[in-house]
């Protein structure tokens, strides 16, 4: 029996996710507005530990203080009474008409200046609800056409409002730390920082570069065509996995935002075996949140808002089951010695060995056989990938 979820499972959702009416480009909502109380006494009914937000998503863009502080007040209660808790806050730099070319990178400096002013704003109520992470998704920073943005300069422009971002956070002693999300297109035809990759080079350039990490979307690396499973690996590796978008694409198109599990679900496999098991000695490989982003899709009602939702937090239960028992195989682990996969760990050269030692060694290229490789000493990747497949069917 699959455990239900539950607190130290870390599961959390953006308000906007469940909170999505069911607005596409094509028509309306189809579903009435859900209102956050009641969105966090269900997710905390339903096992999440964890609520975050847009500022619009708690109050609507232009809302004066007072208005601020009595949704800020409501949300506080209900966490009170839950016991959820919001590890991540980010802020909406892209749905009002004012971020049409959007925020840290408009083409007019004036909204530029508003955009940062907007984010500080949600900075400090982020570190007044004991989040820990900052997410900066920048939807709007991209173009359509070419000659309409100087992209050095944007890119220039993105790494001012940052460093700013972060200075402040360091002035008010806030414990807070920057993750940014990555996204190819849509909504710009062409968005800055498309892939993990990018957004890694890009915070090596900062002032504070300790302070910046990524939180990658599963939908988001696929829709450029990309293994969302490397690209976590990398910033796994690069120290960089500060927070992380989970659930489902099909293929390359546009950003479904499907339940995680009912897209690629391969992938979603070999995901929560690196997450849960991929640490060292077997370890979790990450232990922040597990968040949430999609979309209950607009064919459903209310109650398929919930199924949903559940949906996500099960299907990450059963692949951590799965994994588990993919893991504790023994037929498992003689595949895994058998296609050498430890052996990539073990460094290329010796302690203290340089080119002297490796031009000295005989057996690194006269006397190795490279001819021995034609036909023979296969890795048996086929084998390994047959039997995870039989795992995830449930077959062992
Ligand atoms: C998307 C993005 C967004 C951001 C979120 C945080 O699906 O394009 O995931 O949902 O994650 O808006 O700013
Ligand atoms: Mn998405
Ligand atoms: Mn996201």
């Amino acid at each position: 029996m699959t455990a239900a979820p539950n607190r130290t499972d870390k599961f959390s959702f953006g308000l906007w996710t469940v909170g999505y009416g069911g607005a596409d480009p094509f028509g309306g909502p189809t579903r009435p507005a859900l209102d956050v109380v009641h969105v966090v006494e269900q997710l905390a009914s339903l096992g999440a530990y964890g609520l975050s937000f847009h500022d619009d998503d708690l109050f609507a863009f232009g809302s004066g203080d007072a208005e601020r502080e009595r949704q800020v007040q409501r949300l506080r209660e209900a966490l009170e009474q839950t016991g959820l808790v919001v590890p991540m806050v980010t802020t909406n730099l892209f749905s009002a008409p004012v971020f049409k070319d959007g925020g840290f990178t408009s083409n007019d400096r004036a909204v530029r200046r508003f955009a940062l002013r907007k984010v500080l704003r949600q900075i400090d109520l982020a570190a007044q609800l004991g989040a820990q992470t900052f997410v900066m998704w920048g939807g709007r920073e991209g173009a359509e056409y070419d000659h309409a943005k100087d992209i050095r300069a944007a890119i220039a422009r993105y790494r001012e409002a940052v460093n700013m971002l972060a200075q402040y956070v360091v002035d008010r002693g806030y414990e807070l730390r920057f993750a940014i999300e990555p996204k190819p297109n849509e909504p710009r035809g062409d968005i800055l920082l498309p892939t993990v990759g990018h957004a890694l080079a890009f915070i090596q350039t900062l002032e504070r570069p300790e302070l910046f990490g990524l939180n990658p979307e599963f939908g988001h690396e696929q829709m450029a065509g990309l293994n969302f499973v490397a690209a976590i690996q990398q910033a796994l590796e690069a120290g960089k996995l500060f927070h992380i978008d989970l659930n489902g694409q099909r293929g390359v198109k546009y950003d479904q935002d499907l339940v995680f599990g009912h897209g690629d679900l391969y992938q979603s496999f070999a995901l929560v075996d690196l997450l849960e098991f991929g640490g060292p000695g077997g370890a979790r490989a990450y232990d922040g949140p597990r968040h949430f982003d999609y979309k209950p899709s607009r064919t459903e009602d209310e109650r398929g808002v919930w199924e949903s939702a559940r949906a996500n937090m099960r299907n990450y239960l059963l692949l951590r089951e799965r994994a588990q028992a993919f893991r504790a195989d023994p037929e498992v682990l003689e595949a895994m010695a058998a296609a050498r996969v430890a052996e990539l760990s073990v460094p290329t050269l010796a302690q203290g060995e340089g080119y002297q030692q490796l031009l000295a060694d005989r057996s690194a290229w006269e006397e190795f056989d490279a001819g021995a490789y034609f036909g023979a000493r296969g890795y048996g990747f086929v084998r390994l990938q047959q039997l995870a497949t039989e795992h995830l069917l449930g077959a062992r």
